[in-house]
């Protein structure tokens, strides 16, 4: 690589929070037209240094400097007056305005001075959004989109500005692997355009393939830099954690024979009550066993969530037989399901999980409301141990769960579906956002408790998750059961094939019909 040029520096970044420094000292640079990678586990201070670039927060020491003149950014305008977008971890989506009016929020076009262009606002963001090759409609309500929709809209939200340096907070944590390619896509072309990009993620086949330059955070300080060519993944994980890379591989389980759960032709229509879209299911059949872990893999809009919705009770208009136990459940009955021990941990955890005004212990206890009374200093000490088994790292358990980094607050809604001992734990991208570590430790404590005879059923939309973490695995496509895998059938290709949508001619030619 030719010598590269320093475009950004934040300098000696300090950053307090009550009882706690989030940034050290820090010294970060970004070089002009490169991807700048940012790493470290959860709480490491990734997302805190970047809300100090974008002007979201101000830091309590440090200085930074933009082609060599030190800058103030006290504001986000400030920072997009400087040519710095953000796309943030937590995305900020407004649920009742349309996809073309969100990518405009607050720099509204205007035709003759002062009228909203509507017209030339729905012209860009069709094209930001084919350029992201995602063909959503520029006026459905945003609050319609599935979650990996309003990534994409964030992203095209950054890209139609004409911004000089775009920090992606975690941008594909909720993208299936299709729609990343298209991003990375996209990437590309902004480089070429000579835009320098600041990326975070947890995904490291992803890290390695895209970064240029590496920084490495841990608790707070920068503890390894790097270039590519030199980085590997062992040093990735193994800086990042200031211990050596875990042993990945993990021994399957003895497993029972008894059935748990059996669905039996379940079928859900497309759209919802609500009105917000909905894959439909067709005729799904399948059984867990006790002590199973059950991957449910596929594309986006396969259908994943809403089989886990359906099973939960969050979908009315389904039908079908689901047996717990051998006793028949009634469908759409969200307190029936829980009763009878079924209990979802949602993939979205800002709009269907966390309860943002709470602490961290009175999240996870919300769900032992109802049960038997339960002394405060008990629910600590329930709490405590389940924030210690999963590695939060977490002391005091009175801050807002808001204040915790993204991935711990996704165990903290893990934590409350523990709390609840239930028979069978549905999770939807268990580990979205959590850093590498941390997911080996879940895959184990998920384990473990399945060891203990917990069925659990998750989805992913990350092919070595499941194939790490599944028993056995059923693809969706288009949401029907395409494949059921197990053992050494599980493996990339043939998870891959069986959830891409086949065309009509290729259909045409599994079924045997000629097609002259
Ligand atoms: N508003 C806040 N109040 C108190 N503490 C906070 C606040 N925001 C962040 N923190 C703390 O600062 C630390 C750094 O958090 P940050 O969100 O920057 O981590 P991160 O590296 O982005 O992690 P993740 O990978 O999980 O997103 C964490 O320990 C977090 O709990
Ligand atoms: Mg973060």
């Amino acid at each position: 690589m030719s010598s590269p040029t320093l475009v950004l520096e934040a300098r000696n970044i300090v950053k307090r929070y009550p009882g706690q420094v989030a940034l050290n000292d820090v010294t970060f640079r970004a070089y002009a037209g490169c991807i700048n990678v940012l790493i470290g586990e959860n709480g490491a201070g990734k997302s805190t240094l970047m809300r100090i670039l974008s002007g979201v927060e101000a830091p309590d020491g440090g200085e930074i400097f933009l082609n060599g003149s030190q800058v103030q950014i006290a504001s986000p305008r400030d920072a997009a007056q400087h040519g710095i977008a953000i796309v943030h971890q937590e995305l900020a989506v407004l649920a009742n305005l349309d996809v073309s009016e969100n990518i405009f929020l607050g720099r509204e076009m205007t035709s003759i001075g002062f009228l909203v262009d509507r017209s030339g606002e729905d012209r860009r963001s069709v094209s930001a959004l084919a350029q992201m090759r995602k063909p959503i409609e520029v006026n459905t309500q945003a609050s319609g989109l599935s979650l990996g929709s309003r990534q994409v809209l964030e992203i095209a939200r950054a890209v139609t500005h004409r911004s000089k340096i775009l920090i992606l907070d975690e941008p594909t944590s909720a993208l299936s692997q299709e729609e990343s390619e298209a991003l990375f896509a996209t990437i590309a072309e902004l480089l070429k355009a000579g835009l320098t990009i600041i990326y975070i993620s947890h995904r490291l086949e992803e890290l390695m393939r895209l970064g240029d330059y590496f920084t490495v955070l841990r608790s707070g300080q920068v503890v390894g830099e790097s270039v590519r060519g030199e980085v590997t993944r062992d040093w990735i994980v193994s800086t990042m954690s200031g211990r050596a890379a875990q042993d990945r591989a993990v021994s399957k389980r003895q497993q029972s024979d008894e059935i748990v759960l059996d669905v039996q032709d379940l079928s859900l229509a497309s759209g919802a009550e609500d009105g917000s879209v909905q894959t439909a299911l067709h005729g799904i059949s399948f059984q867990v066993r006790k002590g199973e872990i059950l991957g449910i893999y596929g594309l986006l809009g396969a259908g994943r969530t809403e089989l886990l919705e359906v099973l939960a009770g969050l979908r009315v208009s389904s039908t079908g037989r689901v047996k717990l136990r051998g006793s028949m459940l009634r469908l759409g009955s969200v307190g029936q399901a829980l009763e009878a021990g079924i209990v979802l941990v949602p993939e979205d955890r800002q709009r269907d999980g966390l309860i943002p005004e709470l602490s961290v212990r009175e999240n996870v206890v919300l769900a032992m409301a109802g049960e038997h009374w339960v002394s405060r200093a008990r629910e600590t000490a329930i709490v405590r141990e389940l924030v210690r088994k999963l590695r939060m790292g977490v002391r005091d358990l009175e801050l807002p769960v808001t204040a915790l980094s993204g991935g711990n607050q996704q165990k903290v809604l893990l934590a409350r579906c523990l709390v609840r001992s239930p028979l069978v734990l549905l999770l939807d991208e268990p580990t979205r956002g959590v850093d590498a570590n941390a997911k080996v430790e879940i895959y184990h404590l998920l384990r473990e408790l399945a060891g203990e005879g917990l069925s659990i059923v998750f989805t992913s939309s990350e092919i070595e998750e499941t194939e790490e973490l599944a028993d056995r695995a059923l693809v969706f496509c288009q949401g029907r059961i395409s494949a059921e895998l197990a053992g050494e059938a599980m493996t990339d290709s043939a998870l891959m094939n069986a959830a891409s949508p086949r065309t009509q001619l290729e259909q045409e030619a599994l079924l045997g019909v000629a097609t002259v």
